[in-house]
């Protein structure tokens, strides 16, 4: 069998990866890829990224089927483009993409199909979004409500900052239109929690959870960023947490894109909040999380081959996933300066030997070396039959690597 793999960081290198530990896949062509994939098994970086020329790459090279990794090319319709051309694809039409590329749309799904969720109103006017900020408690959640690489969701302390960022999302619109409609929402306390789940339409199965730790610095100070590490299963998803998602969370999602016609095959992710009057749902995402795959799909027996394959022939009810009961940990080591204007060009060192896997997220191979590409370079993953070896280990393993100006938190686990 031959894949396709879209996308070029740490998610899509340990997609590849663990799909190419089938032995009934014999190619995986990875576009763009990276350093990591380069170097993967059976795996081959192309260098093609328009959905025409992929289309037409997927015929030619007898693709079985095409893996979707990040949340751009679902939400401009890479799935409907695919099936109209006949070629299986793992991943949401450009439909039920707007559960991901549209705040708005999505709360105004999960209110209909009553997803325990916080309050919230939508704005497309200014004036009339200025003036709910009066009647407000603070801290208060301002949310763009299209695509603005992580940076669309503000939790406003006062009513001056919550003015600030309506003026930057509305009238500066710095997201390029994606903050002309936005969602004010009510500030929920606890512990958030990672919940993917793959669906056929017909059930969905959700995979172990995940813990992001998603600001720059220990302790959760600092900016955010696409996160600096994972734990999985997350301690705080507790049989009762899980019950509670299941009942108010998920299998309401699975009514909506049954009712609502969004003919969705592929990843949900849920990012969940547990507080102490229950589980609410923050935010949909249509796709795998980064680097929450990284820490779970190491943890995964089964094939995901054969995952995907009952998937797409809608017949997930006979599919049960098998998982390891160990624990993961995963260290994302990143660049000088990210997540703002961060440094690229440096080797990448490796002092000694490693147990772990290392995920390459932005590294290119350039000669025999690996030089960092982009904020977040590298992930470390390790397993072990406790948390806190595993934790040990990863810090272990990823001491032997770096490069100039190589970060990583110390206190992923333990917080
Ligand atoms: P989202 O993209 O909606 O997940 O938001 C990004 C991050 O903002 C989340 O991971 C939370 O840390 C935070 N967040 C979003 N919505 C809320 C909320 N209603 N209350 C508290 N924090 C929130
Ligand atoms: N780690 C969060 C995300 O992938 O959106």
């Amino acid at each position: 069998m031959n894949i396709l793999v879209i996308g070029g960081g740490g998610r899509e290198h340990a997609i590849a990866w663990k799909l190419s530990k089938d032995p009934k896949v014999s190619k995986i062509y990875v576009s763009p890829g990276n350093g990591g994939t380069a170097l993967e098994e059976k795996c081959e970086n192309i260098d093609i990224t328009s959905i025409d020329e992929l289309i037409i790459f997927a015929k030619k090279n007898n693709i079985e089927y095409t893996v979707v990794g990040p949340e751009e090319p679902l939400t401009k319709g890479i799935v409907d483009r695919f099936r109209e051309n006949n070629l299986k694809i793992f991943g949401p039409s450009e439909k039920g993409a707007l559960l991901e590329g549209s705040k708005a749309y999505a709360k105004e799904f999960m209110k209909k199909y009553k997803v325990r969720t916080a309050h919230y109103e939508t704005f497309t006017s200014l004036e009339k979004a200025m003036d709910y900020l009066k009647s407000c408690e603070y801290p208060v959640v301002i949310k763009a409500d299209g695509l603005a690489q992580g940076k669309g969701v503000v939790i406003c302390k006062t009513k001056e900052e919550g003015e600030t960022t309506l003026l930057d999302f509305m009238e500066k619109d710095i997201f390029n239109g994606g903050g002309k409609t936005v969602v004010i929402e009510e500030f929920l306390q606890g512990v958030e929690a990672s919940i993917l789940s793959v669906t056929d339409g017909d059930i969905i199965i959700p995979f172990i959870s995940a813990k992001d730790h998603k600001q720059i610095f220990n302790g959760n100070n600092g900016p955010n960023t696409g996160g600096m590490g994972v734990v999985a299963p997350n301690p705080y998803v507790t049989e009762e947490v899980l019950k509670d998602f299941t009942e108010n969370i998920m299998n309401p999602t699975l009514k909506g894109i049954n009712e609502e016609g969004l003919d969705f095959i592929g990843v949900i992710f849920f990012g969940i909040m547990i507080t102490e009057k229950g589980v609410y749902l923050l935010e949909y995402n249509v796709r795998m999380g980064d680097p929450e795959t990284q820490g779970v799909i190491t943890l995964m027996e089964s094939s995901f081959n054969d995952l995907i394959e009952s998937a797409l022939s809608k017949n997930l009810k006979n599919f049960t996933i098998e998982w390891s009961n160990k624990y993961s940990c995963c260290v994302m080591m990143v660049s000088k300066g990210y997540p703002l204007k961060y440094e690229k060009n440096k080797e990448i060192s490796i002092k000694d030997s490693y147990k772990g896997k290392m995920f390459i997220s932005g590294a290119q191979l350039i000669g025999n070396n690996l030089m960092t590409s982009g904020g977040r370079v590298l992930s470390m993953v390790t397993t072990s039959e406790t948390l806190d070896k595993a934790i040990i280990e990863c810090y272990k393993d990823i001491e032997n690597i770096s490069f100039q100006g190589s970060y990583y938190r110390t206190d992923i686990g333990k917080i």
